[in-house]
């Protein structure tokens, strides 16, 4: 199944210029769905991980079925001021605007063993804020998922040293 012909692409959203990935023709797909997550589930199945982190919103849509999936727990990280507990919050800037994202303190542990999941790498600013988050309270990153990546964006490079795996790139 061509995962990437179930994305569409909507010009001109949220802002001009900006070719938006749409990824709920993919979700409405039961099939195309199941699909993407196995094969993400797939490449993990064997990995030492404790935790799936994934980023609101859209990463909750791939990082919550996976760590089902995966048999393990699933943290959010959340836009600000929508978790009621502790939390540690960096600001970073979008391809189109800028936002706050937290995570609770008392979510991941020292040496807590992290995959962390959203839907779409564009200019990597969300996941390396949420990088250094996990940091922060002490988690060690084992390897960063996406559905799909905007390879032309160069976000890799902004992730820098860490592994990154995408089921789909648009180059
Ligand atoms: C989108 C997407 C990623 C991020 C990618 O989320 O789901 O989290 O942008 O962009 P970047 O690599 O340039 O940082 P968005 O903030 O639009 O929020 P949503 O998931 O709540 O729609």
């Amino acid at each position: 199944m061509n995962l990437a012909d179930k994305i569409r692409t909507i010009p001109d959203f949220p802002k001009e210029g900006i070719a938006f990935k749409d990824i709920t023709t993919l979700l409405k797909d039961p099939a195309a769905y199941k699909e993407a997550i196995n094969r993400i589930a797939k490449r993990y199945e064997d990995k030492d991980i404790d935790l799936v982190l994934g980023i609101e919103a859209r990463g909750f849509l791939i990082g919550a079925p996976l760590a089902l999936k995966l048999d393990k727990g699933f943290v959010p990280v959340r836009k600000e001021g929508k978790l009621p507990g502790d939390v540690v919050k960096t600001e970073y800037d979008l391809e189109y605007g800028s936002n706050i994202i937290e995570i609770h303190k008392d979510a991941i542990e020292q040496g807590a063993k992290i995959l962390i999941v959203d839907d779409l790498l564009a200019t990597g600013g969300t996941v390396k804020a949420t990088v250094d988050l996990v940091e922060q309270l002490g988690g060690e990153v084992v390897e960063i998922a996406f559905l799909m990546e905007l390879g032309f964006l160069d976000g890799r490079e902004k992730i820098g040293d860490y592994e990154v795996f995408s089921l789909i790139i648009d180059e």
